[in-house]
């Protein structure tokens, strides 16, 4: 009997100790999970090479992934963000912007695609300017005109890039020498443009640049959006909002006349949603002169910092994406010179108003412009410039 009480005692006791072990484990387990979770909640960067230019300069690629799984793509050839994956209503990641799949596309003619911008972004009329009464000639490369930093701006240089890993967020800092007189334009410019992921699926560029001479400068981001994922289908379905009472007219050869026209009871007013069929081609001469929407809009508020410019909806998908921004202006641009001739990422070719851009920015021209917002850098200054574009569904 005693024999018997010593077994049970003995037993009990293992069971204890088994219990004990077993909950130990799993208290470990669920450190180990918190660990992970917390792992898995930054943002991650990964660096693989994306190829070389022609002139043998080695390309890398940056991919930034949050969190819930939003995915950007940034090569060091323009600071290019060559896809930008967000979800759909039902969760489907899907690329959002236009891109090429190889450096040989990106290093061809092509209009500009998720290219940083400078250092001018959009027009100078002819090619000219005056600082001081000294007169800068830069390159006519489109038509007589001027556009987005000449031959070889900020889009076709290769950038320096480091990447940053924050708590909620992942930053790839790109640094770019522009040397005195490079395309024309005067100073020494260095240029920092820190691209940001959130963990809440904001999209940050932020651009900073100091000079040793008084120069211009005006930067934008040049990524041409398609909000429904799918590269065949043109933009026309998309909804937009931009928070402007004006916008900035042009000529015949899209060069500001250097008025502000109100929007109200034209193609223009984007106060309330509109889709983008809507206005597009309207018996319009700014409508005519741009072949569809290509003009800067005058935001409001502009003594108010970050504010909301504008936003896109794209029914089907349900992705909504809005752009905050403390620019005074922005170019909506609907794709119109997109001709069908370049290949799409995934098949086919990028027709026609396949892709939008939201480049926030000073108005075009402002150099030769007095009375738009200055663009003039002075030395001892920093040029300071914020944009987001927060990604959601509805
Ligand atoms: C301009 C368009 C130009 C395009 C180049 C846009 O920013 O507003 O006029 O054709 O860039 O692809």
């Amino acid at each position: 009997m005693k024999n018997i009480r010593k077994g049970l005692f003995a037993f009990a006791l293992m069971g204890f100790a088994l219990i004990f072990v077993q909950c130990k484990n799993e208290k470990k387990d669920e450190n180990n999970q918190a660990e992970d979770t917390a792992e898995n909640q930054k943002v991650l960067i990964k660096k693989s090479d994306f190829g070389t230019t022609p002139e043998g300069e080695l390309v890398e690629m940056f991919t930034l992934t949050n969190a819930g799984g939003m995915e950007v793509k940034v090569i060091t050839y323009g600071g290019r963000i060559t896809s930008l994956k967000a979800p759909d209503k039902i969760g489907n990641y899907e690329d959002v912007v236009l891109g090429f799949d190889s450096i040989e596309q990106y290093t061809k003619d092509n209009p500009y695609f998720g290219a940083l911008i400078g250092r001018y972004g959009n027009r100078i009329a002819q090619g000219r300017f005056s600082l001081d009464g000294e007169e800068y000639e830069l390159a006519q490369n489109n038509g007589e005109n001027h556009l987005h930093g000449g031959e070889k701006g900020f889009d076709k240089v290769i950038w320096n890039a480091t990447p940053e890993e924050g708590e909620n967020s992942s930053s790839l800092v790109l640094t770019y020498t522009s040397e005195d007189m490079e395309e024309g334009y005067p100073g020494k410019l260095d240029v920092t443009v820190t691209y940001t992921l959130f963990n809440d699926n904001s999209f940050d560029v932020n651009y900073e640049a100091t000079t040793d001479k008084k120069t211009v400068i005006n930067l934008t981001q040049h990524a041409y959006f398609n909000l429904s994922g799918d590269f065949s289908e043109t933009i026309l379905d998309h909804i937009i909002k931009i928070n402007a009472d004006k916008f900035v007219p042009v000529d015949e050869n899209l060069i500001p006349t250097g008025d502000l026209m109100d929007v109200e009871d034209t193609p223009f007013d984007f106060l309330e949603t509109k889709e983008v069929a809507e206005g597009i081609n309207a018996d319009n001469e700014q409508i005519q002169r741009g072949g569809g929407y290509d003009h800067n809009w005058v935001l409001n508020n502009q003594d108010s910092g970050m504010r909301f410019a504008a936003s896109a909806y794209e029914p089907e998908s349900g992705r909504f994406m809005e752009v905050y921004t403390d620019e005074p202006g922005m170019q909506f641009y609907t794709g119109n010179f997109l001709d069908g001739t370049l290949p799409a990422q995934g098949g086919g070719n990028y027709e026609k108003r396949t892709g939008f851009c939201f480049e926030t920015q000073h108005y075009p021209d402002s150099p030769n412009q007095e009375s738009f917002p200055s663009v003039v850098l002075e030395p001892g200054e920093t040029y300071v410039s914020n944009t987001s574009f927060k990604f959601s569904v509805k």
